[in-house]
């Protein structure tokens, strides 16, 4: 019985370190030590060993026992270390590779270019001021000395909302808006947004201007010259030269657009300014005697002078684009750029 034992204890041992597999070493635990299992069978044939021997190998069958289930418990735990660092090891991040770059936003060249044409004015003492987009035809028209009929009304390509409402088609109501609530001097500026039923390389249904206007007991068009000056030549670079071109708005009077020498050419003439040598960059004037009495001003007293530019198309001059639309079509390799 003694070597029986003994011999069933090493083909265990032995199973077990073949054994690969927890299902192995249950079977191999079934097989040697379940309820008809080989040592559990050999033991029952204990009862026929003389008394004298049966405790000496009844305490080697307990430690026979005791040890195999101490190999298969440490089999079972090299097998699951084995399968853990297997895991491990497939599972492994490779925490050297280089992440995946995240862009980091920035501001629309519109935005930047208003920001800078704002920043020039904040600068000579101007203050910002904005008005509604939606709009009535009083403020868009009416208070600027644009009748129903006015010819002017033409160029505006309004989109009504109804006969009396509107989207501003300019920037230029907020003049009205602020002379109606203040009294001079007055020297503001109104950045925003303004629309037009037109669509070409030139023209989107919505853009936007930046509106000026200074008024005061003498301001003149000396005011009017150097204010615009400084403004362009800050803009444009200091050796920037300008011309102030005879011009219409029913709301200044005299009017003038201002032009700069070509940004391309230095004024040779190329196809950016159309062989001309300038660029029309804003329009201008003395505020109109009819505009201070709708707001209750008395124009024997009162003067001033008013300005309007497209913010897309001063833009469009400093880095050269020759298409408005790119600006709202968010194509990220053209934004990218600036
Ligand atoms: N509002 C004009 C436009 O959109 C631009 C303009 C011209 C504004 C002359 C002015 C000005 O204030 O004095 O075409």
């Amino acid at each position: 019985m003694k070597d029986k034992l003994t011999k069933l204890f090493n083909e265990a041992s032995e199973a077990l370190k073949d054994a690969t597999k927890e299902g192995q070493i249950a079977q191999i635990k079934t097989e040697f030590l379940g309820r008809k299992g080989k040592i559990t069978l050999l033991l029952r044939g204990l009862s026929d060993i003389s008394p004298d021997k049966r405790p000496a190998i009844g305490r080697l069958a307990n430690e026979i026992k005791t040890s195999l289930e101490e190999k298969i418990r440490a089999s079972l735990a090299s097998i699951k270390e084995r399968q853990k660092q297997e895991r491990l090891a497939q599972e492994r991040l490779d925490i050297t590779l280089s992440g995946r770059k995240v862009s980091i936003g920035k501001k629309h060249p519109v935005t930047e270019t208003c920001n800078e044409i704002v920043d020039i004015f904040l600068g000579l003492g101007f203050q910002i001021i904005e008005g509604p987009e939606v709009e009535s035809d009083y403020y868009n028209f009416e208070a600027l000395n644009i009748p129903k009929d006015h010819p002017a009304r033409d160029m505006h390509d309004t989109f009504y909302i109804s006969d009396e409402v509107l989207l501003r088609t300019h920037t230029s109501p907020v003049q009205i808006r602020v002379m109606e609530k203040q009294r001079p001097p007055i020297q503001i500026i109104a950045p925003g947004k303004a629309f037009r039923c037109d669509s070409d390389v030139s023209h989107t249904p919505m853009f936007h201007q930046i509106e000026g206007l200074m008024v005061g007991n003498d301001i003149t068009f000396g005011d009017l010259k150097g204010v615009l000056t400084i403004f362009a030549q800050q803009m444009f670079g200091d050796k920037t030269r300008l011309r102030f071109r005879p011009s219409f708005f029913p709301f200044t009077e005299p009017s003038a657009e201002v032009d700069i020498q070509c940004v391309i050419c230095q004024g040779q003439g190329c196809r950016l300014c159309s062989s001309s040598g300038w660029l029309e960059i804003l329009g201008s004037g003395m505020v109109d005697p009819e505009v201070f009495k709708v707001v209750g001003y008395d124009p024997d007293e009162i003067t001033g002078f008013a300005f309007g530019m497209g913010i897309e198309r001063i833009a469009m001059l400093k880095y050269g684009i020759n298409d408005i639309r790119l600006f709202f079509e968010n194509d990220m390799r053209f934004l990218g750029q600036f």
